[in-house]
């Protein structure tokens, strides 16, 4: 029987597109899906949409939109990105799917009805954020959410709860007998002292808000997010439903299911989901793969921070294959991952442009220059030639190996040792030299053939990341196979076949210069979040704004206050007066280089004391960000109405 392999991603919150960080796994995980199709394997990919929730209740308010029609428009949105990104997912679920919906009801139902699921009252917090309920001791200070940070929200309501607490020694058994369930390893230790610490039952309904699969016999309870969305990885393939075809053949009768996951959604995955399965009698038959996150400089991306990036921001200006290379590429499994511009720039350049690129351009130059255009046959075998063959045949080998334990990174270096080696090999050999001693003729042309049939086959190996470029590369070198395992092989005859240069696979970029574009970018962007955090002022009448009196004030002494370092304490002549007033702009303005300037002072507002200082009215400044400026006057008399 073909192999047969079953891989998923988390499905997407439906609150906004896919940031970088999180299309990683989407991104990985077609990488995996496209590796086990060169194997021939039998592959299902399944990626999607979680739609449910509070949280989504909300950000649709929040947009002034029905819900339905709010995550329409993200699955939209999503889907484009990953057509984008030549995502080749095999099926795409929503969690608003009807077929979806109503198995979610016939498992909700099945638990009631064999006793794994009660009813009973829950009475805690709760992170509309991170949709998770969180015990006293859980939280963190102040009563926030320990895994995001937010405000939790104290709740009281009648619910139902899925008995953990029963199936926790079965559950650890379990995961002693299949160390490969929770790969890496490190994750799985974590797991199981969380449940040797002991599982609570875990409330799986809601009555507060109605945005959910409702309950079938009790529809006034909507089902607890994650069971909905865990659920996915069984109805998509039709469990359930009146075609279950792919349910038996993928799942049932399948010893390859990946469930790729990132770290911050484990207890769902390696607690709830085996216990949701093991209560519902359906074989707990998957491997969780747990990667980490890739982070910024200055920590996790957030839209809220200015600092997230989209997948378009870099695959509108660089090409998708050159994202997805970065992705796979970034994280070895379990770690966290980088992403800086500079850093994507230089593995742009350094891998991709000089490694592979010129590598694929100068050698096809070289057999249009040496050979009119034609690979030679294979003549001799010298030693370099040797070493080079067993280096293609160790690569396919690592390349494979690492792949088939979702160890990209690994992979992709595997691949790279060839490609590497290659490069080597044209300095070692140095054709143009050999080129220019006919005796030699020979030698060269085993020296192109190697370098072609090297390239073939890291055109295969790259395949499952650069799934644009490898096809280019094959077809400059004017080979026309399918990428498959059985073309995976060193030792193609190429004599005969005429190559063609195409275009530069991937151009080198001017760094400097495309660091400037994403600071300008990055820069607009914080800006606009300013100015759509800074609230909007009601609208006042001109009776409201001539309750202000507005005067021209001089400055006649200025001194720093004694108990505060950001204060100023000047005395200003407003006309015949004298007053003392005490302003914030002492880490802008040096006390003497004020005296003499004519400012803008509001001269009705209520004396204050300010650190101790009374304070008889105030300068106008005008604010950019951390930068201020006093308004100044030239012509007009001090005492004299602003207006
Ligand atoms: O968790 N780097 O959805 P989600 C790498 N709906 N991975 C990241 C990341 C980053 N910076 N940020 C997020 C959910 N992720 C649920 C899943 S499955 C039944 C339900 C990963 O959109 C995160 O770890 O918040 C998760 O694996 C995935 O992106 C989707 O996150």
């Amino acid at each position: 029987m073909c192999r047969k392999c079953y891989v998923t991603t988390p499905i997407y919150y439906a609150s906004g597109t896919p940031q970088l960080g999180n299309s990683y796994s989407t991104v990985a995980c077609d990488v995996f899906a496209r590796f086990n199709r060169l194997m021939n394997r039998d592959t299902f990919y399944l990626t999607g949409m979680d739609e449910h929730g509070q949280k989504i209740e909300e950000v649709a308010a929040k947009a002034k939109m029905e819900p339905q029609a709010f995550v329409d428009k993200i699955a939209c949105g999503t889907k484009g990105v990953w057509k984008d990104l030549n995502i080749s997912y095999d099926y795409f679920i929503r969690t608003t799917d009807d077929n979806h919906v109503k198995a979610v009801q016939m498992i909700f139902e099945k638990l009631l009805a064999n006793g794994d699921i009660y009813l009973g009252s829950y009475t805690g917090n709760y992170c509309v954020s991170c949709e998770t309920f969180f015990t006293k001791s859980q939280l963190a200070e102040g009563d926030t959410c320990p895994d995001c940070g937010k405000p939790t929200k104290l709740v009281s309501e009648e619910s139902y709860f899925l008995n953990l607490k029963k199936y926790s020694d079965r559950l650890l058994k379990f995961i002693d007998e299949n160390p490969k369930f929770i790969i890496p390893e490190t994750r799985k230790n974590e797991v199981v002292s969380f449940i040797e610490s002991g599982l609570e039952d875990l409330c799986v309904s809601r009555t507060t808000f109605k945005w959910g699969v409702p309950v079938l016999s009790n529809p006034k309870h909507v089902v607890y997010v994650w069971i909905d969305a865990l659920a996915n990885y069984i109805t998509a393939l039709g469990y359930g439903s009146d075609d279950d075809s792919n349910y038996k053949k993928y799942w049932l009768e399948n010893n390859n299911i990946y469930h790729v996951i990132g770290k911050d959604i484990l207890r769902f995955h390696a607690i709830y989901w085996p216990i949701l399965l093991m209560a519902l009698d359906i074989p707990v038959n998957y491997q969780l793969v747990v990667h980490g996150w890739i982070l910024n400089r200055d920590g996790k991306m957030s839209k809220s921070r200015g600092n997230a990036v989209y997948p378009e921001d870099l695959y509108s200006r660089y090409g998708s294959d050159s994202v997805r290379y970065y992705l796979a590429k970034e994280m070895p499994l379990g770690n966290d991952g980088l992403f800086s511009y500079d850093r994507f720039m230089e593995r742009y350049n350094t891998d991709l442009a000089n490694d592979l690129g010129n590598l694929v351009s100068r050698t096809v130059s070289m057999i249009e220059k040496y050979f009119d255009g034609v690979i030679p046959g294979n003549y001799k075998n010298t030693e370099f030639d040797k070493s080079l063959e067993d280096c293609a045949k160790r690569a396919i080998e690592e390349t494979i190996k690492e792949f088939d334990k979702f160890e990209l990174q690994n992979a992709m270096n595997a691949t790279w040792e060839l490609i590497n080696r290659a490069n080597k090999y044209v300095d070692e050999t140095a054709p143009w030299t050999l080129a220019k001693d006919p005796a030699s003729k020979d030698l060269l042309a085993s020296v192109m053939y190697h370098l072609a049939e090297s390239i073939r086959v890291a055109a295969h190996l790259v395949a499952p990341y650069l799934v644009e470029t490898s096809p280019k590369i094959l077809e400059q070198l004017g080979i026309n196979e399918c990428l498959s395992i059985e073309n995976l092989k060193f030792g193609a005859n190429l004599g005969g076949i005429k190559v063609s240069k195409g275009e530069a696979l991937f151009k080198r970029l001017d760094i400097k210069a495309e660091l400037k574009f994403y600071e300008e970018k990055q820069k607009a962007a914080l800006e606009a979040l300013k100015k759509k955090e800074e609230p909007k002022k009601e609208l006042i009448t001109i009776d409201d704004f001539a309750k202000v009196e507005l005067k021209v004030g001089e400055i006649l002494e200025s001194k720093r206050h004694e108990n505060a370092e950001k204060l100023l304490v000047s005395k200003i002549k407003i006309g015949d007066e004298v007053r003392q007033i005490v302003s914030g702009i002492a880490k802008h303005y040096d006390p003497q280089t004020l005296i003499g300037r004519k400012v803008i002072v509001v001269t009705n507002l209520l004396p204050v004391k300010i650190r101790g200082v009374e304070s008889n009215g105030m300068v106008l400044c005008a604010a950019d960000g951390e930068k201020l400026e006093l308004i100044e006057i030239k012509e007009v008399n001090s005492g004299c109405i602003v207006r």
